[in-house]
């Protein structure tokens, strides 16, 4: 048998945390052949509950479980980490300003960001799905100055999967037809889902709908809007369909994208298609051997290019306001 891996959850006890666990100690995260130690990070009073779902993952009697840790102390949860999923996060409450949305949870992410540079292990990787998932990345990210940058990624997989799942409704194909969809920006209703490089079944997907009002007037906003519909509907957020995507991108990022495919995953920018190096957004990129790479030479149209920088723009204005706070 391979050596355990050794994943760290945070937000444990949540929704997502309790759709999540079970998938990644049946041996979905990283594949079957993978055991997997989970290291699991609660606050003091959601201990107890994160002790109840341990008794539940037990009880799955997983062949892959190698052991279940459970801590309220960052640096211990992140002590040897191999893959860090960075789920709890302050939810916006009634009446709160985005400034004290972004200091409660630079109070969050700024520790944890400074466990993972004391202890995790050499080849961490971390997932931050905490919103605002792209600034809160980018918190961390800067708090761990020996952990190379590209290392800290957020999560726009439920976006992508949302957007699949869209498409392939509209033009009545399977989703596994679709290829190199792909979300630009911050994973925030400014969100950008791209079909102009899409392809179905290896024919371009926007030629192929041909309907600019429908992608304009009913699938970018049924896609952006997706998290909210789901709220109206079931009276809670989406929890399962997130945690699938959390899967869906450690396992993309770990086992490669295929070939003449791509995803979507918020990465440090370089500076590709103007977006300000450092800020991390959404991007189209393949992986491979554990690293991926931002998909170049795309051609961006008027239409697309509005609505990237509309989103970008975002980005900056919430990096700007973390820096004002001290934050980063
Ligand atoms: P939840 O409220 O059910 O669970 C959050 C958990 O995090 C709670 O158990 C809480 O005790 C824990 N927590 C809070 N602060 C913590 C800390 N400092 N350390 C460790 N644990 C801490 O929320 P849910 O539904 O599980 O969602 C979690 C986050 O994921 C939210 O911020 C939500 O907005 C976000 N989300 C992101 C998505 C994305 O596509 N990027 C999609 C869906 C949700």
């Amino acid at each position: 048998a391979r050596t355990p891996v050794t994943v760290t959850v945070t937000g444990a006890a949540g929704q997502i945390g309790y759709a999540l666990l079970f998938r990644i100690a049946s041996g979905q995260l990283l594949g079957a052949d993978t055991p997997v130690r989970l290291r699991l990070l609660e606050i003091p009073q959601a201990v107890k509950a994160a002790e109840g779902t341990a008794m539940e993952l037990d009880d799955c009697a997983f062949p892959l479980l190698d052991g279940i840790d459970i801590f309220d102390d960052a640096t211990q949860a992140f002590a040897g980490a191999n893959v860090a999923l960075l789920v709890g996060a302050r939810p916006r409450t009634k009446g709160m300003e985005r400034g004290d949305l972004l200091e409660a949870n630079g109070g969050i992410f700024k520790p944890q960001g400074e466990a993972i540079n004391a202890g995790a292990a050499d080849d961490i990787k971390v997932l931050v799905v905490g919103n605002p998932a792209n600034t809160n990345a980018l918190i961390a990210q800067q708090h761990a100055p020996d952990v190379p940058a590209e290392r800290f990624t957020a999560m726009t997989r439920l976006d992508h999967n949302r957007a699949l799942a869209q498409l392939s409704k509209k033009a009545g194909v399977s989703v596994s037809e679709i290829t190199k969809l792909t979300i630009w920006g911050n994973h925030s209703a400014t969100q950008y889902p791209d079909v102009f490089h899409a392809e179905i079944a290896s024919k371009n997907a926007a030629e192929t709908v041909n309907d600019q009002a429908w992608l304009e007037n009913d699938f970018i906003p049924t896609v952006a809007k997706r998290g909210a519909a789901i709220i109206e509907a079931r009276g809670a957020s989406s929890a399962a369909s997130a945690a699938s995507a959390a899967v869906d991108h450690v396992h993309t990022w770990v086992n490669g994208t295929a070939e003449g495919d791509w995803t979507s995953m918020a990465v440090v920018s370089d500076g590709s298609y103007g977006v300000p190096e450092g800020l991390i957004s959404s991007f189209p990129v393949t992986t491979k051997d554990g690293r991926w790479e931002i998909v170049q030479g795309l051609e961006i149209n008027d239409f697309s290019r509005a609505r990237i920088d509309a989103s970008v723009g975002e980005l900056a204005e919430e990096r700007d306001a973390v820096r004002k706070l001290g934050l980063i």
